[in-house]
Order: structure tokens, then C-alpha cells, then sequence
């Protein structure tokens, strides 16, 4: 993990290898997330191809903003929903209803009636009691929403506890075990007012092993060909599944040992895997494989820029080196003891024989951005520090924890910065206050 070595460039994304860093904290402040629109851009095209049109819908949970919901419907993909909120946040960017997929695992009725009436194109049902729910609100509406059954397939992603989510344990979805997928999946093709689309199922995240999707797709299989056989009397065809959505998981590259996992790769090795487990079970009708990634599109796509605050060195302990944020702007250390990676932008073809800790801001003694960072020589108060691949799950689990107000966002794209998400300010710290 430990690496002297100036930083390796391609842990960032082309068009943040050589930037005006000084220039983007001089204009927008610090700290800031930087992406590379090309990149992100490039990295949503390649879902596309590799899975076919109408196949992917991005995770809005791991980075949304109005300006992010607009760039990946316009390169084609769909967007996938975990809230109400976030629905609320795609309609007004102006994605279409009939592009966003609505999960989650404790959906009210105002989320429900929200989906309904935006017509949104797929609700994944995850409980008998949202079925009770969404049946009479359909009812209510005079609608027959499309749904897909989220299936717990009973497999370890072998990843970290808190972001696995395809075992049997998991507060997601539907088990294999007992029946319970099944008779849920009856129950919608036998509804009135459902209409069944599929099977979705989501393992975890940050799975660096294509084999736990593997082990995945052959359960849904088995299952897929259980509902084939399921003839009731008045009828000699079984339940048919035309769509298979695999949900979302692809690792990042998070520190410079870390293997590189490609899209094109991981859709190869979907679409092989469905269809070798379809033709096993003997089913004519291959489905139809979708999937929702949200971190592998744009974890790589960004770096957090910091100014150093205070450099620290306690005689015979270490060096704490400070920025201007922590773990309110990056809770992934704190949550999963996530490893990243630190440099100096105007200093990245430096070797980096300073170790450290870098540390943020926050009355912590946790707030520990990256444990093992290792940093040019002579680091010092007002230097630009950045760490890379915080693309995802960094901005979307921002917090004011302490009062701090969270970063600004900025897109680059052709080396031309834009605001995306403008810095708080300490008024919207009070924004909320009826007092
Ligand atoms: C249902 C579902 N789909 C997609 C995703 C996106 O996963 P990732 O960001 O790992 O691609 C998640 C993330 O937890 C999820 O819960």
C-alpha cells in the first residue's frame, strides 16, 4: 500500500492529469470535486455499447447533481433512483420518466405515487408489503406500472459487510430460499395491475471477483427456469423473464496496487455467463441483461483538491498533514476503512518519501482522509493536496457534520472548468432553521 513512487497517472482521469489545478482553487475555492466530464462521458458511452441500448442505468446514489442526470441521458443511458428525493432530483433535471428505474427497500407512499405519476420505467419491487402498497395505489391511479422483482440470490460478493448486499441476511429483496422469490414473482404475474418485466438482483459493490456475479446469475437461472415449469391449469406456458437486470458493483481503482477493472470486459462477461446458465437450464428465451452501475462510471472520473491547513510532526509518532476538509466531504475511510491515495498536483512527478497521515478538519480523532499517504518532501500550509478516484459515493454522502459546509462541484471538460454544484455558504447552514 505504502508508495514512494510519484503518483501513477493513471489513477486520474486524462483530463486531470495536467490541469490548472491553481487556476480551479483560485476560481471555485477548496475543497472541490473535480471531474473529467470527457472521461465521464467516455465511461458512460462504454456501458452503452457494451450492454446495448436501454441496457444501463446509472446509480444516481453515487454521485447526482442536475447537471450529472443531463449528461448520462444524453449519452444514452437511463438513471436508477433509490429515493423519492433523488426522483424528485432527475424529474427536474428533466430526465424522462419513462428512464428511471425507482428501487429501495422501504418505499412510502408518496415515493410510490411519485413514481407513478411521473411514469417512471420500471419500479423494483422489494417486499410483500410495497406489493400490497403499489397494487392499490395502481389501482387508485388507473396504471400498470412495469416491475421487476429484486431476487437475493444467497451469494458473498467479497467485499466489505456494508456494501454486500446479495446474501441471505440482506435487508434487500427477496430470498431464493423457501420460495419467498418465487411466490413474489407469481404474485406480479398474476397481478391485475403489475406488470412483471423481470428479475433485478444487486450482490454488493466494489467487487474486484466477476465470479460472485457468476455464482448470482446461475441461482437466477435456476429460477428463471422453476418459473418456466410453473404451469397453472388454465394456462401452458409458465412466468417468462424478459429482463434480467444484475444491478450494479463494479470495483474502482482506488490505490495504485489495485487491479483495473474494464466495463467492456465486465459486459462480455455478463452477457456470456446469462447465456451459458440460460442454455443450462434448458430455457429458449434469453433475457434481457441489464445492469446499474453507478461507482465504476465515475469513482475514476474525479479527485477531491484540498489545501494543506497545518503539517504537523510529533517527535518519534509521525506527521499529520491537515486539509481544509475530512470526513464530511469523504466518510468512505471512517465507514469502510477505504484506502486512497494523496499527492500534491502542482508537485505530481515528485517522488513521495514523506509518510503521513492526512487528516481533516473535523473534532475527530477519525477524521482520517487516507492513513498511509505518502507525500513529497517539504510539504507545507497552502499547498494544493488532492487524492484521486473520489468520484463516487464522496459528495453524494456529504455531510455539514461540525457546521462544515460542503465542497463545491466542478466539471472539466476540453481543459474548460464549469460550476456545477456551487459551494454552501455559512447561511445555508441556518437555511432550515425555524427558530
Ligand atoms: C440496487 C443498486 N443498484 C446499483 C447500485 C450501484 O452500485 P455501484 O455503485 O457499486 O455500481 C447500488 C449500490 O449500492 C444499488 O444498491
Amino acid at each position: 500500500m505504502i508508495n514512494e513512487a510519484p503518483l501513477d497517472p493513471s489513477l486520474l482521469p486524462p483530463g486531470l492529469r495536467h490541469f490548472d489545478a491553481a487556476g480551479v482553487a483560485a476560481e471555485f475555492g477548496t475543497p472541490t470535486f473535480v471531474y473529467d466530464e470527457d472521461e465521464l462521458r467516455r465511461r458512460c458511452r462504454e456501458y452503452a455499447v457494451g450492454f446495448g441500448p436501454d441496457a444501463v442505468a446509472y446509480a444516481a446514489k453515487a454521485f447526482l447533481c442536475t447537471a450529472m442526470a443531463q449528461l448520462v441521458v444524453n449519452e444514452g443511458l437511463h438513471l436508477d433512483c433509490a429515493t423519492g428525493g433523488e426522483l424528485h432530483v432527475a424529474l427536474g433535471a428533466g430526465v424522462p420518466g419513462a428512464r428511471i428505474v425507482l428501487h429501495g427497500n422501504n418505499k412510502s407512499e408518496a415515493e410510490l405515487t411519485a413514481a407513478l405519476d411521473a411514469g417512471v420505467g420500471r419500479i423494483v419491487v422489494d417486499s410483500f408489503d410495497e406489493l400490497d402498497r403499489l397494487e392499490d395505489l395502481a389501482r387508485t391511479h388507473a396504471v400498470q406500472p412495469t416491475v421487476l422483482v429484486r431476487v437475493t440470490p444467497g451469494v458473498e460478493a467479497h467485499t466489505h459487510e456494508y456494501i454486500e448486499t446479495g446474501t441471505e441476511a440482506s435487508k434487500f429483496g427477496f430470498t431464493l430460499t423457501n420460495g419467498v422469490a418465487f411466490a413474489a414473482i407469481r404474485r406480479v404475474a398474476g397481478s391485475d395491475v403489475l406488470r412483471l418485466a423481470g428479475l433485478h438482483c444487486h450482490i454488493g459493490s466494489q467487487i474486484s471477483r466477476l465470479d460472485a456475479f457468476g455464482r448470482a446469475v446461475e441461482r437466477l437461472a435456476a429460477l428463471a427456469a422453476e418459473l418456466d415449469r410453473d404451469r397453472d391449469s388454465d394456462s401452458d406456458s409458465g412466468v417468462g423473464i424478459d429482463e434480467l437486470n444484475l444491478g450494479g458493483g463494479l470495483g474502482a481503482r482506488y490505490l495504485a496496487d489495485d487491479r483495473e477493472l474494464d466495463i467492456t470486459g465486465f459486459a462480455s462477461y455478463l452477457r456470456m455467463t446469462v447465456e451459458k446458465a440460460w442454455r443450462a437450464e434448458e430455457l429458449d428465451e434469453l433475457p434481457r441483461v441489464m445492469v446499474e452501475p453507478g461507482r465504476s462510471i465515475v469513482a475514476p472520473c474525479a479527485i477531491t483538491l484540498y489545501r494543506v491547513g497545518t503539517v504537523k510532526v510529533i517527535p518519534g509518532i509521525g506527521t499529520y498533514v491537515a486539509v481544509d476538509g475530512g470526513m464530511s466531504d469523504n466518510p468512505r475511510p471512517v465507514l469502510y476503512g477505504a484506502g486512497y491515495e494523496a499527492y500534491l498536483p502542482e508537485r505530481l512527478d515528485e517522488a513521495r518519501p514523506l509518510r503521513c497521515a492526512v487528516v481533516g478538519k473535523h473534532c475527530e480523532q477519525g477524521d482520517v482522509l487516507v492513513a498511509d499517504a505518502c507525500l513529497p518532501a517539504g510539504v507545507s500550509v497552502g499547498d494544493l493536496l488532492a487524492t484521486p478516484t473520489t468520484g463516487a459515493y464522496g459528495y453524494s454522502m456529504a455531510s455539514n457534520y461540525n457546521k462544515v459546509t460542503r465542497p463545491a462541484v466542478v466539471f472539466i471538460r476540453n481543459g474548460a472548468p464549469r460550476l456545477v454544484v456551487r459551494r454552501e455558504t455559512n447561511d445555508d447552514l441556518t437555511r432550515l432553521d425555524v427558530a
